[in-house]
């Protein structure tokens, strides 16, 4: 069998440690030079017939993430790895998934592609944005899944799931599959980058404890604007959120606190180095190094659990 190596990116090397260390794996030396005008050039050593996998979250700086994951993969392929696994735990540009205007580009297309084009066999991500994506990414995708790592840090069966928006029915029907606890909807209007206007409320809160529970956390507005609404459907004030990926831009993390939440939850998809004392940073490294060692050993993953869900 060929040796497992795994590779850090410089977006999370604490993550990828981790992860080395889970599964006994010696850390693969690379070497990142940047120069003045913005250009990256990796070296990796000692891929040479390897089963390698690079880990690399795509946060902001999402394209410098991406260009340095590309230079990576590139990398082990011209060194000659046996098989390469693009290890993406927060895959950016996966809400660009179809055009909302004519004229647009869809941007998960052009870097899965990319992706593909680089080097990578295969592609490992965690609660992406699009279900689609297996079905646009030219390589096999392995989904995996933050749900139970963060479920287990809720107390879910006090707690009416929320989904803030339509595109977290799937991730809320996942809370369910764990607790059998009736779920609530936010129908939600995007309206810029960073404003997001809530348009009804779907399911009965009065009174009762929410957790709402969303795919990724970027400026805050969708958590805020759920917020508003939870209030004036009477919620109990005690909201606790949890977000796969912490990506907090714009000012997100002041805005959360002033929010006064009480536990906010995230995963180490992304690295933060100061967070305020009511996030919860949950690990992601046991799943992610379970993954590796079944595809390592050619083994199945496990299927992410999903199941029909009644409203609150
Ligand atoms: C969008 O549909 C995602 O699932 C998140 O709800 C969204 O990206 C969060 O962004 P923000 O925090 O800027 O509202």
């Amino acid at each position: 069998m060929s040796t497992l190596r795994i590779i850090a990116g410089s977006a999370n090397p604490e993550l990828a440690g981790t992860v080395a260390n889970y599964l006994g794996a010696e850390p693969t030396n690379t070497l990142l030079e940047r120069f003045p005008d913005g250009e990256l050039l990796p070296t990796v050593e000692n891929v040479s017939g390897s089963d390698v996998y690079i880990v690399q979250p795509t946060p902001p700086p999402v394209n410098d993430h991406l260009a340095e994951l590309l230079l990576l993969l590139d990398a082990c392929q011209r060194a000659r790895a046996a098989r390469i696994t693009a290890v993406v735990p927060y895959l950016g540009y996966a809400r660009q998934d179809r055009r909302t205007r004519a004229g647009q580009a869809v941007g998960v297309a052009v870097f899965t592609r990319a992706i593909a084009a680089a080097g990578a066999h295969r592609l490992v991500v965690v609660d992406p944005h699009t279900p689609t994506l297996e079905a646009i990414s030219p390589i096999p995708v392995e989904t995996l899944t933050a749900v139970p790592t963060l479920a287990q840090e809720i107390a879910l069966s006090e707690r009416v799931v929320v989904a803030p928006d339509e595109g977290a029915v799937k991730l809320a029907e996942r809370y369910a599959a764990i607790s059998p606890n009736p779920l609530a909807m936010v129908r939600k209007r995007r309206e810029s980058g960073t404003e997001v206007t809530a348009l009804e409320l779907i399911g009965e809160l009065r009174g009762r404890l929410p957790v709402i529970v969303d795919d990724m956390i970027t400026t805050g507005a969708t958590i805020e604007t759920a917020l508003g609404l939870l209030k004036l459907h009477e919620a109990a004030p005690d909201v606790t959120v949890a977000a796969t990926h912490g990506v907090f831009v714009h000012g997100a993390l002041g805005r959360l606190h002033r929010l006064g939440l009480r536990h906010v939850l995230i995963t180490d998809t992304i690295a933060h180095r100061s967070l305020h004392p009511e996030f919860q940073v949950c690990s992601i490294a046991p799943v992610l190094a379970e993954a590796i060692a079944a595809m390592h050993n050619d083994k199945p993953l496990h299927a992410p659990a999903s199941t029909a869900w009644n409203l609150a």
